[in-house]
């Protein structure tokens, strides 16, 4: 059964999505089908396709009332868009259908878990946001919430906990057939604690342990977690809110955080032993996984930071990208991200330019474009002195660029859209440590018209962001102040 507002929401987006033209969205990342999109929910892999859900609302390109969007790929890259798949239309969510995941059950349906928004009362005109985790379940289309949610609330939270930052549920599957989730919540110390709970069936569900506490190491609130099994290790990814800076490792604002560690599964205990970023760029968030048939692990982002989503004027049509899907392994006790393999398929129009020596500023032949697959090698040009930077400027015309820049003797890496065209005061820059041996560094960039996403080392680590330049500015650069000495494979993206 359908309610009236899904019906609204479904009849809304069809209208609408259909007067956003091919041309202004960008080419292999998801966008929403109209309005706004914030974090990817329900990553799943269902009756033969990987489908993905968003926080989305569709009457405006600002966040508001929570639905979920939907959409089907069989290679991550191409998007189907299928109706929206849940409203806030319930009087236990009716303020919004927050983040959450998705499983199959074993008679074929999908379960999706869902944090479900009710805001309460206090006083004056105060109002807390009360929040469960809630269920629906359908065939991939059309999903009807169980009639006995929320399936946790605040009587499932330990003593002292918030019932007001209690979201996102992360559902797995367990080799045994039963199901565990992790929830995002905050403790009486204000900061953050994920929360493991077991279920014999998917629905009736018992608390089961803190699996991390935050204890105010890593920002505050710790949203989104993902948790799962990579090469003999396990990994909890999650995205606090209100960080403070660590060196190059963690900026302010909100961030990404993963933890490698141990787990006793029959005691629901984690203990970590090692924590990173996940991105080092500007616009990474809220990242989500899931397990492929054939065993890879793909991680996929809200491609975007919340403080700066004035990058866009909210009178486009649509806000707010997923990042590329990333295929994540375990490196010398660090994650490792590379782009999906599927991407190789749209690789088009090779061109490859080796041991090209550059000094102060070089453009080549066929190096242009906005939908590109770029690997370049920097090593340095003379023997005597290191290069002191070198950059590669793209999405470029007279008047706008966005640079990386890497300046061996102090080992940063920068991503610059300050000249991106953007006409607000807000982060346009972000540096990252990026050790290398003897200045040689190895990058894969690939652009998709309004981003950029840099792999570094092959994947040791990756710096993400958003640029809204005009498409027309589409030249590529490379400049370095000393000698550098470059080897470029270049593909168009099609
Ligand atoms: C993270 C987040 C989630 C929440 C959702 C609401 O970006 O704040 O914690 O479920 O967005 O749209």
């Amino acid at each position: 059964m359908t309610s009236q507002t899904l019906r609204e929401a479904r009849k809304y987006e069809d209208a609408s999505g259909k007067l956003i033209r091919k041309e202004e969205r960008p080419d292999f990342h998801l966008t929403p089908r109209t309005g706004w999109m914030n974090d990817p929910n329900g990553f799943s892999y269902y009756k033969g396709r990987y489908h993905l859900f968003y926080q989305y609302y569709p009457y405006e390109s600002r966040w508001g009332s929570m639905h979920w969007g939907h959409a089907v790929s069989s290679d991550l890259l191409h998007w189907e868009y299928l109706p929206c798949a849940l409203a806030p239309d319930e009087a236990y969510d009716r303020d919004g259908c927050f983040s959450g995941s998705a499983v199959e059950l074993p008679d074929g349906r999908q379960l999706l878990m869902y944090t479900g928004v009710l805001k309460e009362h206090e006083e004056r005109d105060i109002y807390r946001e009360v929040q469960t985790q809630c269920i629906a379940v359908g065939d991939g289309v059309d999903y009807e919430k169980y009639e006995q949610n929320p399936v946790l609330d605040q009587r499932d939270i330990p003593a002292g906990s918030s019932r007001f930052d209690f979201r996102d549920p992360k559902i797995w599957r367990k080799v045994d057939g039963t199901y565990a989730c992790v929830v995002g919540n905050r403790p009486a110390d204000g900061s953050g604690q994920i929360l493991l709970y077991d279920s014999a069936d998917g629905f009736h569900w018992k608390f089961k342990n803190v699996l991390v506490s935050n204890q105010d190491r890593f920002g505050k609130m710790w949203e989104c977690p993902d948790f799962f099994e990579l090469d003999g290790k396990w990994v909890l990814l999650t995205s606090p809110q209100d960080m403070r800076p660590e060196g190059f490792e963690y900026h302010n604002g909100n961030g990404t955080l993963c933890l490698i560690g141990d787990y006793d599964e029959g005691a629901g205990k984690f203990v970590e032993t090692h924590n990173q970023s996940i991105d080092y760029g500007i616009d990474f968030y809220a990242a989500q996984t899931v397990l492929a048939p054939d065993g890879r692990r793909i991680m996929i982002g809200w491609m975007q930071n919340w403080d700066a989503c004035s990058m866009r004027s909210p009178d486009e049509p649509w806000f707010g990208q997923m990042s590329l899907p990333r295929e994540l392994f375990l490196k010398n006790g660090r994650l490792y991200q590379r782009p999906i393999r599927e991407l190789d398929a749209m690789r088009r129009d090779k061109v490859e330019y080796r041991d090209v020596t550059v000094s102060g500023v070089v453009k080549l032949n066929g190096i242009k474009g906005r939908k590109v697959d770029m690997e370049l090698t920097v090593r340095p040009g003379d023997e005597e002195e290191l290069y002191q930077k070198f950059a590669v400027r793209f999405a470029q015309n007279d008047t706008c660029y966005t640079s990386l820049s890497f300046r061996p003797r102090e080992s940063i890496l920068k991503v610059d859209r300050k000249f991106s065209g953007s006409r607000r005061a807000i982060i346009h820059q972000r540096r990252s440590l990026v050790k290398t041996e003897n200045g040689e560094l190895k990058l894969r960039i690939i652009l998709d018209c309004f981003s950029v996403e840099v792999f570094v080392d092959d994947g040791k680590q990756v710096m993400t962001a958003t640029m809204y330049t005009e498409q027309e500015a589409d030249d590529i650069s490379f400049f370095a102040n000393g000698t550098a000495n470059i080897d470029i494979v270049k593909y168009d993206l099609r």
